[in-house]
């Protein structure tokens, strides 16, 4: 798969989740393997032009981090411009910028020609970062403000048109917020809209069939994943496993889920030190913890994690607790095993109700705390 003048070895992309892609979980994805390219946080522009500390902390990398995005997010089209030059000097392979809703306060106003002003001045700023840079610039957008005003076709054309590389798009609209279910068409039509680049589609994909769904559907270029990567960072390698042979993988074992989830905690000391690295997992750990089936005991230790030790004790404890729901051989009884995932898009009448017991109902994936307006 190819972004502009960048080659990737496949066409899955780690989406950007604020507070939570950062070096550590990178490169625990990536050593799972699959993954095509990663993007970082979003990252305020002008902060990272003044070298603030917080700003360089989120776009730090590590030979291991490779290909990687930068996500920035600005309305000054010289400090969006400065800042991709910076990026580009350190090595980053490609500028992704942080669409939001660019029409955001026209369609609050009901549109009109101000829309295409906006437009206009949207595309301004991104001719600036492109003339600047070699690396390939991408945009990620939403389909638009609400069913009404589905803005990203407009929007991916005029991008297209002063030379970004690719666009990713969430299949909803920014009314939605995270809920109902993702709009393939509207994914399509951004498919369609577009002449030459590639477009990236994005929202609930947590399984290769929904992926392979996606593309199906849509004509998307590629896919992008984010809480899906939490629930299970094995997606990428398991989609393009799919991808290639039509054979679907079993779910990884308990034991491998904490491998991987100890491997990330050791890199989340690595890159931010004990204490603060500590903190940082206790938020991290529980998406571990939805697939590993009972897992109350696990939730309530790790919300209070402070060092490596208490770490390691609260597994041994979790995993004493836990064989309470496991058979002689180790593996959790049937009826304590969590649903299959089933992401908006697949999901079907007979996926399961309000009414139906916890074990068998299948739930939309969990949005953490956060500035919704900005994702
Ligand atoms: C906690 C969280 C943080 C997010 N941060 C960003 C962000 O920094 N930049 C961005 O463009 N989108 C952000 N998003 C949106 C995701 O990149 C993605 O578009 C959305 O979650 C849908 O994909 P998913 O269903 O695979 O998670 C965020 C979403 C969540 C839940």
């Amino acid at each position: 798969m190819r972004l502009g003048s960048l080659t990737l070895t496949s066409n899955l992309f780690l989406s950007p989740l604020a507070g939570y892609t950062n070096l550590p979980f990178r490169l625990t994805v990536r050593e799972v393997g699959g993954l095509g390219l990663a993007t970082t946080d979003l990252v305020n522009a002008r902060s990272l032009l003044e070298k603030n500390s917080k700003a360089l902390k989120l776009i730090e990398s590590s030979p291991a981090d490779r290909p990687l995005a930068v996500q920035l997010f600005g309305s000054v089209p010289e400090e969006m411009r400065d800042a991709a030059i910076q990026l580009e000097t350190l090595g980053v392979a490609s500028v992704d910028i942080n669409m939001g809703c660019p029409v955001r306060k026209v369609c609050k106003v009901g549109g009109g020609s101000a829309m295409m002003t906006e437009l206009d001045k949207t595309a301004a700023l991104v001719k600036g970062m492109v003339e600047a840079v070699k690396i390939p610039v991408t945009a990620k957008m939403r389909l638009g403000w609400d069913d009404q005003n589905i803005t990203a076709p407009d929007l991916a054309r005029a991008l297209e048109n002063v030379g970004v590389a690719a666009i990713f798009v969430h299949g909803r609209t920014r009314q939605q917020g995270f809920s109902g279910t993702i709009n393939l068409d509207g994914i399509r039509a951004v498919v369609e809209a577009v002449k030459n680049i590639p477009v990236i589609g994005n929202g609930d994909v947590t399984t290769p069939q929904a992926a392979k769904k996606m593309i199906d559907d849509t004509g998307c270029a590629g896919v992008s994943v984010g809480r899906g990567a939490f629930y299970n960072p094995w997606i990428f390698l398991h989609t393009l496993h799919y991808f290639a042979t039509g054979e679907l993988l079993p779910e990884p074992s308990f034991a491998e889920r904490v491998r991987v989830m100890c491997r990330h905690f050791d890199l989340m000391i690595e890159v931010f030190g004990e204490e603060h690295g500590c903190r940082m997992f206790r938020k991290v750990a529980p998406w571990y913890a939805k697939r590993f089936g009972p897992a109350n005991e696990f939730n309530k230790q790790v919300v209070r994690l402070r060092s490596r030790a208490e770490f390691h004790d609260l597994l041994e404890n979790y995993l004493r607790w836990r064989a309470q729901f496991c058979d002689d051989r180790g593996e959790l009884l049937p009826r304590f095993q969590p649903a299959p995932m089933v992401p908006s898009f697949l999901r079907t009448e007979e996926a399961g109700s309000a009414d139906d017991p916890p074990s068998t109902r299948r739930s939309a994936i969990p949005v953490p705390s956060g500035p919704v307006e900005v994702w």
